[in-house]
């Protein structure tokens, strides 16, 4: 089957079309036919982090091309749609918040017809509700022209099935495609989780953030420091400068906690007392507050996702979510994990599927197709597991 799944939870609105086949033993072959994603980061770079009012005006500008250029980049194949004055009056309706996005939609359709897609997939959380609500109200709009099923997306599930993915955007979902007990630690900008899983598509959390997410603690550091938005990229570019031995200290919050809950604020309030306290802020003392702030971060999240892996017994660990792009936190996981727990395996998704995009969401999508989820679509801002 063919899969268009979209994704606007925060400030990427992306489209990809998947292949999806299903094999022997119950696994399951994706192939990436196209994969757009246009960021919006220049334009929230200005205010130095996310606008939801202006997201939502941005995916509402980007999503029809996003998902033409994808349609046509997978090569689909159009025929006539047949288009009726009550499903029109109802996409009309869907859209009385966005009526150009309505208009644009209904036109794109006129003009391109129906493709050969079998069922569209779309986030519907977490994210930025009025984000959110781009996304779910295109789907549902196309799924009511197109005559096929819409299924809701949790966009965390994404983050950790894109660890199915290679290189080349084709992957094998198997059931024994990896070991369970499994743990995933997910760190992206809304986020910082340890979920345990039984199986594929069973999650339990088990640990979360008590304040900021790891991401979003990177925004805020990066801030303090006088980098653009997004920081994660620009405090770990900015530590890779330094090789001196750091005067500065910083804490390392809720390191020795009983629990695997964690907590970033402090460490970020650190980073904002030490810089206020510092006479001047050189070159080398700002590449030494990213670094000891980026091994702050780091040393807590490998350290509690091995105690957490320890005390679950699990076999295999897997980062996903945006902050998995980083380099040092990818080569620390592996390397703590090889040498502490022997024999439980890394995952870790490529690179270009570690960031926010829609490939992730066409797989999450696919299995609450499969599983007949329902999720309903509805924007839900802070949809847990
Ligand atoms: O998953 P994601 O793309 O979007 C959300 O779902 O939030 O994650 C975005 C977060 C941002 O906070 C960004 O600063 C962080 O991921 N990030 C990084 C790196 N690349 C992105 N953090 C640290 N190092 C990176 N290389
Ligand atoms: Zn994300």
């Amino acid at each position: 089957m063919k899969i268009l799944a979209l994704e606007t939870s925060c400030d990427e609105t992306a489209a990809a079309v998947l292949e999806i086949k299903k094999t022997e033993n119950e696994s399951v072959f994706f192939s990436v036919l196209a994969d757009i994603t246009q960021s919006q980061i220049s334009l929230h770079r200005e205010w130095g982090g996310v606008v939801p009012s202006l997201a939502k005006r941005e995916h509402a500008k980007n999503i029809i091309p996003a998902i033409g250029e994808a349609l046509e980049l997978s090569g689909a194949q159009f025929r006539r749609a047949d288009l009726n004055t009550k499903n029109e009056e109802r996409v009309r309706a869907m859209f009385s918040h966005l009526p150009e996005l309505g208009e644009t939609l209904l036109s794109f359709v006129k003009e391109k017809g129906k493709p050969d897609i079998d069922a569209i997939t779309v986030t519907v959380g977490p994210g930025l509700e009025p984000a959110l609500w781009v996304g779910i109200n295109t789907a549902e709009a196309l799924g009511l022209l197109w005559n096929i099923p819409v299924a809701g997306a949790n966009h965390m599930e994404g983050h950790i099935l894109s660890i199915l993915l290679s290189k080349n955007g084709q992957g094998t979902y198997s059931k024994k495609s990896i070991a369970f007990p499994a743990l995933a630690l997910l760190v992206s900008g809304g986020h910082t989780e340890l979920i345990l899983m039984e199986d594929w598509l069973s999650y339990k959390v088990i640990g979360q953030t008590k304040d900021d997410a790891a991401g979003e603690a990177f925004d805020k550091v990066a801030r303090i420091l006088g980098l653009p938005y997004p920081g994660g990229p620009e405090i770990a570019k900015l530590a890779a400068q330094t090789t001196q031995t750091s005067t500065i200290m910083l804490p390392r919050p809720m390191l020795h906690s009983k629990d695997f809950n964690f907590s970033f604020s402090g460490l970020k309030t650190a980073v904002l007392y030490g810089v206020k306290k510092e006479k001047e802020m050189t070159e080398e003392k700002k590449q030494e507050y990213a670094r000891e702030f980026q091994e702050a971060v780091i040393e807590v999240l490998v350290k509690k996702t091995i105690s957490a892996a320890e005390a679950h017994g699990v076999q295999s660990i897997i980062l996903g979510g945006g902050v998995s792009a980083n380099t040092l936190l990818r080569e620390t996981l592996e390397k703590e994990v090889a040498e502490k727990l022997p024999g439980v395996k890394t995952y870790l998704p490529e690179r270009k599927y570690s960031t926010d995009n829609a490939v992730m969401i066409g797989i999450a999508g696919y299995f609450a197709l499969e599983q007949k989820k329902n999720t309903p679509l509805v924007a839900q801002g802070n949809l847990s597991f």
